[in-house]
């Protein structure tokens, strides 16, 4: 039981880096040196996706581009002798692994695009990864560690996380129902409820493994929230026939969708990158001594 199929909805308009993302899809924005679609595609092929359908739109060439075989940059760089710099732009796709673009001719929402890969999935499991949330899995990548729960129980999982209460409402919300440690079988599932009428603190993010039974079932979800098709709504009728299940994840995420969330996560994979990791380190720490310094004139100031 493996999910073999990997779709990446990548339509989105990305308003909120303009003007960074005029031009170039959001998801070709690189944490340190690597585009954010690429970390959701390593992910994926981690867990043993073998064929990637991306949802497309406008000005979104670049990831086409990015996972396109660049004869030209490989001979210029096979006749330098970079052998390191030529590793590295043969590894975006390795061997065996194939990409679809399917394009969403109008952006009505995340359930509209899931619902664009159904020819190119049919009639099997499959999974869903928003490039936005980049999950540091530490011991094992998020969508790796759904797969084990997929494989002992062999249904639908979404990955959950506890978030602020004061941040509930831009997330789809579960209610679940404990089945083991971190683990728990979705009651209830809503999209950016109000934060009174939130029914927990756990919040979805971006991965699912589904069954293509979702499609059906999107195929007749009205327009919800913000006026979108949304997936959300889509799962909220599948727990009324199957078992859906909500995942607590291993890891740090974060909200690339966010300019804080893009920084703090550049930072972090800053820190930790093998060639500028000790310099940076040695940066940010005189910087974090600046800063201290700066600390009580600010105090006295006010
Ligand atoms: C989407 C989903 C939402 C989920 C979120 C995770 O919302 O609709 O249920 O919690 O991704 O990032 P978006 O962030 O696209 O508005």
């Amino acid at each position: 039981m493996r999910i073999r199929k990997a779709v990446f909805p990548v339509a989105g308009l990305g308003t909120r880096f303009l003007p960074a993302t005029k031009a170039i899809a959001k998801e070709m924005l690189p944490i340190v040196d690597k585009p954010l679609i690429q970390y959701a595609v390593q992910e994926a092929i981690s867990a043993g996706a073998e064929e990637l359908i991306f949802i497309t739109g406008r000005s979104k060439n670049s990831i086409m581009d990015h996972f396109d075989k660049a004869y030209e940059l490989e001979t210029e760089l096979e006749q330098r002798g970079k052998e390191k710099l030529l590793a590295i732009v043969r590894e975006v796709l390795p061997p065996g692994v194939t990409c679809i673009f399917i394009r969403q001719a109008e952006a009505l929402g995340l359930g509209h695009a899931v619902l664009c890969a159904w020819p190119a999935v049919g009639d099997e499991d499959f999974s869903v990864i928003l490039a936005d949330d980049l999950i540091d899995g530490k011991l094992r990548p998020c969508l790796a560690q759904m797969q084990r729960v997929y494989q002992e129980y062999g249904t639908s999982v979404v990955a959950v996380q506890k978030v602020p209460k004061d941040e509930i409402s831009s997330y789809g919300v579960v209610e679940v129902q404990p089945v083991a440690p971190g683990l728990g079988e979705v009651r209830r599932i809503v999209e950016k409820p109000k934060k009174e009428d939130a029914p927990s603190d756990l919040a979805v993010v971006g991965r699912y493994i589904l069954t293509p039974r979702i499609f059906k079932l999107l195929e007749r979800t009205p327009r919800g929230a913000g006026g979108e098709i949304q997936l959300t709504d889509a799962i909220s009728m599948m727990i009324q026939e199957q078992t859906v299940l909500a995942y607590e994840f291993e890891g740090t995420r974060y909200d690339c969708g966010s300019k804080l969330g893009y920084l703090k996560a550049n930072v972090e994979y800053g820190l930790k990158h093998e060639e500028i990791g000790g310099e940076f380190t040695r940066y940010m720490k005189d910087m974090a001594a600046d800063l201290n310094s700066l600390a009580p004139k600010e105090k006295k100031q006010g």
